[in-house]
C-alpha cells in the first residue's frame, strides 16, 4: 500500500495529528453540543490527551489500518476539526469514516468537503471495496453529509450501542467502489 498524506481539497488540508493539535481537538471534544451523538465526551483534558496519544501511536501501525486526521484550513492552517477512515475488514476491503468539527466551523461545507476526500482516499489509495458510516438517527446534519457524498442508507441498527447511560440506535450508510466510480464519471460529464 502506497500511502500519500497529507490530503488536500480546495479549502482544506487533512493531515496526521501531532501533539500540538491538543488545543484544537479539545476545543470541540469538550463541547457538549459537538459530542452529543458521539460515544465519547465531553472530554476532560486527560481524555483529549490520551485520544491524541492513541492517534499518534496508530500512525506507526504496519500495515496502517486507522487514519485519524486533523482538518485544517489551507489559507491559515487553522485547526477546524477531525476526521477518520478506519479499515474494519482488510480481506473484504471495507472501512468506516467519521468526522467532528468545532461548532464555529459548521455550516460552511467543510465537513462535506473532508468526507468526500476520505472516500477518494479510501477508494484510490486504500483500494477499498466498500466504505460505511453510522449516524445517530437524530443527527440530521451528519446524515445530510453522508447522502451528499453519495452514500445510501442500508439499515437501521436498533439499540446498537450503549452510550452515555442509554441504548442508542444507529443508521447505517455505505457506498461501494463501483458507485463511487460512477459518481466520478458523472461529475466529469
Ligand atoms: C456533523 C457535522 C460535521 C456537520 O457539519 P456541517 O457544518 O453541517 O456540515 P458541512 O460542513 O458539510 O456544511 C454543510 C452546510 O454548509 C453550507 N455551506 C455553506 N458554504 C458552503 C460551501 N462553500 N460548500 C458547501 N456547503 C456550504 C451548506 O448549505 C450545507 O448546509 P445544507 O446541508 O443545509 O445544504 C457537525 O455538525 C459536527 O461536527 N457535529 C458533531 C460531531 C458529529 O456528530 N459527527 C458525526 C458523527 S456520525
Amino acid at each position: 500500500m502506497n500511502i500519500n498524506l497529507p490530503l488536500q481539497t480546495q479549502r482544506l488540508i487533512l493531515r496526521d495529528f501531532t501533539k500540538s493539535d491538543w488545543q484544537g481537538v479539545h476545543s470541540y471534544a469538550c463541547d457538549p453540543e459537538v459530542v452529543r451523538y458521539e460515544p465519547f465526551g465531553p472530554n476532560s483534558e486527560e481524555d483529549t490527551k490520551s485520544f491524541l496519544q492513541r492517534q499518534i501511536k496508530l500512525q506507526r501501525q504496519q500495515p496502517r489500518e486507522h487514519f485519524g486526521l486533523a482538518v485544517t484550513l489551507k489559507d491559515n492552517k487553522q485547526f477546524i476539526g477531525s476526521c477518520s477512515i478506519s479499515i474494519t475488514n482488510q480481506d473484504q476491503r471495507e472501512a468506516s469514516i467519521g468526522y467532528d468539527f468545532a461548532k464555529e466551523f459548521w455550516g460552511q461545507g467543510y465537513a462535506t468537503e473532508a468526507a468526500r476526500k476520505l472516500l477518494h482516499f479510501g477508494f484510490q489509495q486504500l483500494n477499498l471495496h466498500r466504505i460505511f458510516a453510522t449516524s445517530d438517527p437524530k443527527n440530521i446534519l451528519s446524515m445530510r453529509i453522508l447522502v451528499k457524498i453519495g452514500m445510501r442508507q442500508e439499515g437501521y441498527l436498533r439499540e446498537y450501542e450503549w452510550v452515555k447511560g442509554e441504548w442508542r440506535d444507529r443508521l447505517l450508510y455505505a457506498i461501494l467502489e463501483r458507485e463511487w466510480i460512477q459518481m466520478q464519471i458523472r461529475n466529469v460529464e
